[in-house]
């Protein structure tokens, strides 16, 4: 004891040091290599802040289409992947495909593995960006018993994203602009959050000099647990419990009930004390999706708005500085727009792929790079003596 300090949850302890992203909790800045996430998801599409935090800059507009070129190239996944899906339960949860699916992706790119040569490093990169939704819409087609549909690379990422997911060979689906907007801007604020429990996995799994693909896919399994990825499915679950205005104080109470485990889905955040600015930007994006089209979800909005209203002015809630965090925003809008609740944590994997893989990458060309070992504080047995079963009970 004493040679170590304990940090459950590692609250104060930095893991590594980033020039990816930086986040201010108290004041509710979230930057992306200098730029503040309201003027990226402003100004910027979902694939220039991929290359903005893969390269480091914004690109010019050579360079920019270079890196869409690339990542066309690449979209496609191989056709032996797509029979992995076959394997699984047609009701498997989504995120069980991705997980899979993703691990095995390091069986079909050998050069990939060799992550010691920087243009290898580059092309994963380009992989995983260009696959991850191929491989989503891949799952969500699986569970639906509906055809793949390969992708198209004159649409825009967001556009072809949304295609492989609802088109179908007797019904051709063109996605709403708005939609195809909101989509893009849900990606963007998912991006990258510095070092959430996902991209601590993917850096923790890498720095064995694990191949990415299996890095990433640790990723995806951490960002599955309701208290990281998948509390915007628990938000609309939440949301959709509560059902009528009146029973909100119903839930506040149970939140509040120290011997209830229940907590409000979508509040909170480890890092941010006072406002999230990605719940600020999903807000105003609710409110235009919400015009042209889920005119089912308005009630869910509504609900939203007002449980946001009463809890924000909840001793409770103040003193413990919870506020709405992206998923609280982010369910509404994926439901909106027709995704299923079990796709929502999907889509946060699609958007944080770039995070993570750019992060590993980050990690990998550090000079001395070592690999991730945390000490613990042993609280057990000391030394004794073993006894025969025999003398034993
Ligand atoms: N509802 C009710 N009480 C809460 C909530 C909540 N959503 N979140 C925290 N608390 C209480 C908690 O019970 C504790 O109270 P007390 O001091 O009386 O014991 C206090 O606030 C501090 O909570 P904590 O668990 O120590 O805080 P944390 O920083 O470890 O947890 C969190 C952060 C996000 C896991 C947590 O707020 C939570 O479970 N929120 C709901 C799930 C959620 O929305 N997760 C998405 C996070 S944002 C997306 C992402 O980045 O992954």
């Amino acid at each position: 004891f004493g040679l170590f300090t304990l940090d459950p949850g590692f609250r104060s302890t930095a893991s590594c040091e980033s020039k990816l992203t930086f986040i201010d909790g108290d004041k509710g800045v979230l930057q992306h290599r200098g730029y503040s996430i309201e003027e990226l998801a402003e100004k910027s599409t979902y694939l220039e802040v991929c290359y903005l935090l893969d390269m480091g800059e914004l690109p010019t507009q050579a360079q920019f289409d270079e890196f869409k070129h690339l990542i066309a190239t690449h979209t496609m996944v191989h056709e032996q992947l797509l029979r992995f899906y076959s394997g699984y339960r047609r009701d498997a949860h989504p995120m069980a495909l991705m997980v899979g699916v993703v691990g095995a992706l390091s069986a079909f790119y050998h050069d990939s593995l060799n992550i010691r040569d920087p243009r290898h490093r580059e092309i994963t990169v380009h992989r995983l960006v260009a696959k991850i939704p191929t491989i989503a819409a891949a799952a969500y087609k699986y569970s639906k018993g509906q055809p793949f549909v390969y992708p198209n690379n004159k649409l825009s990422y967001s556009a072809n994203f949304l295609t492989m997911m609802f088109d179908t060979p007797c019904d051709e689906y063109v996605p709403h602009p708005v939609v195809v907007r909101a989509m893009d801007r849900i990606l963007i604020l998912h991006a990258d959050h510095e070092q959430n429990a996902s991209t601590s996995t993917v850096r923790l799994a890498g720095s064995s000099l694990a191949n990415p693909f299996s890095a990433v896919s640790a990723g995806i399994s951490a960002l599955w647990g309701p208290a990281h990825g998948g509390a915007n499915e628990a938000v609309l679950r939440m949301l959709k419990e509560i059902g009528t205005a009146d029973r909100i104080p119903e839930f506040i109470q149970r939140a509040k009930d120290p011997d209830d485990p229940f907590r409000l889905m979508g509040f909170g955040h480890r890092v941010y004390k006072n406002t999230d600015p990605r719940a600020r930007v999903l807000k105003q994006s609710c409110d235009e999706v919400l015009e042209v089209v889920g005119a089912g979800e308005q009630e869910i909005f509504k609900i939203a708005m007002k449980l946001e209203e009463i809890a924000l002015q909840d001793e409770y809630f103040i003193q413990r500085k919870l506020f709405p965090n992206v998923d609280f925003y982010s369910g509404i809008i994926l439901s909106a727009i027709g995704i299923p609740t079990n796709m929502f944590t999907c889509i946060f994997a699609v958007a944080r792929t770039i995070g993570w893989i750019t992060q590993w990458k980050e990690m990998i060309e550090e000079p001395g790079q070592a690999i991730g070992r945390p000490r613990q504080l042993y609280t057990g047995y000391d030394i004794r003596p073993y006894k025969p079963i025999s003398e034993r009970g």
